[in-house]
């Protein structure tokens, strides 16, 4: 079997709105995903040892068992019923990581996706979410991407079944010496707001109702202006990590720029322009204030992929 390869990438949040507390711990969301052109590469070897080994191109990652490239590997041979089956994983990173992009849960979608097809083992897509599902909760839209309505604790996906991604150019940048626990954000956010949250299900419901009639949907669809983008969790990181503030203050004094906002839990931050163009334009204007607050910074497009087999033949 020859080596194969997969691209996982890197999604941001264009709404992320807390809607209350799940009996099971997590938090009931309401949330826009796109997927970006910046991407992880994967790529699988076979091996016929049993082991399932993982290296990575960067040395900040750990490549152990909490890695969930190899949490995903080892369910994926769990429910195979094959123990003997193996394989050897390179990870070259290009997103960044504790950044709110999921770069590693779409690494763990394409470790799915890429052991699924090595290893012939022939599960669904359902079969494949379901897997995604108990692994994390940005895990099942890694696996589809594009441009999703995510419900429930991030799992419930309705796609907005756009004909092509959203033209959008994406200005992204993020302070290689922040980075934000996903827990430690959501813990915070019941501190604060949890007097507030909702608590019964025709209230979430009413929300979810609310964003796919609302203007972002519409905007997204290409009927209308971009709203003011909305994440809960952005006043809650804002004030603790210095690095959130200060790049939301040069985002938003950039020409151009139709909305700003902090990605998932951050602290990536970006800016969305009318194209790829804008965005590169803006970039280039901004490089001397980022570089003298220590951002780095990424310009991409929207994508309508998820994990992806195979990139040579359906490229991203
Ligand atoms: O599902 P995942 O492991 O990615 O979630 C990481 C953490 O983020 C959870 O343990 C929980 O603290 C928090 N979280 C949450 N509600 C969600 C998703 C994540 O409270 N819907």
């Amino acid at each position: 079997m020859p080596e194969l390869t997969v691209l996982a990438p890197a999604k941001i949040n264009l709404h992320l709105e807390v809607l209350g507390l799940r009996a099971d711990g997590y938090h009931e969301l309401a949330m826009v995903m796109q997927s970006l052109d910046l991407a992880d590469t994967l790529v699988f070897n076979p091996t016929a040892d049993g082991q399932i080994s993982l290296r990575c191109d960067n040395p900040d990652l750990p490549t152990d068992g909490s890695n969930l490239i190899i949490r995903a590997a080892e369910l994926l041979r769990a429910r195979s019923g094959l123990p003997e089956l193996g394989a050897r994983i390179d990870l070259q990173k290009r997103i960044p990581i504790g950044a709110g992009l999921a770069g590693g849960s779409s690494d763990g979608a394409a470790a799915l996706v890429g052991l699924n097809a090595l290893w012939g083992c022939g599960f669904a897509a359902a079969e494949l979410q379901a897997m995604a599902t108990a692994l994390g909760s940005d895990m099942p839209f890694c696996l589809d991407g594009g441009t999703q309505l995510c419900f429930g604790r991030g799992e419930r996906l309705e796609p907005l079944g756009l004909p092509q991604p959203p033209s959008l150019g994406v200005l992204l940048i993020k302070h290689p010496q922040a980075s934000v626990s996903t827990p430690w954000a959501y813990g915070r956010c019941r501190e604060l707001r949890g007097d507030f949250y909702l608590e019964h299900e025709a209230d979430f419901e009413q929300r979810r109702q609310a964003l796919r009639q609302g203007p972002l949907v519409a905007a997204l669809a290409g009927e209308g202006p971009l709203p003011r983008l909305r994440n809960d969790l952005q006043a809650v990181v804002e004030p603790q990590v210095e690095s959130v503030g200060e790049g939301l203050a040069l985002l938003r004094g950039l020409e151009g720029a139709l909305a700003v906002a902090m990605s998932g839990s951050g602290p990536s931050l970006f800016a969305l322009f009318p194209n790829l163009d804008d965005a590169s334009a803006a970039q280039a204007a901004l490089a001397g204030p980022l570089e003298a607050a220590g951002f780095e910074s990424w310009c991409c497009r929207c994508t309508g992929s998820g994990a992806t087999l195979d990139p040579a033949a359906a490229p991203l």
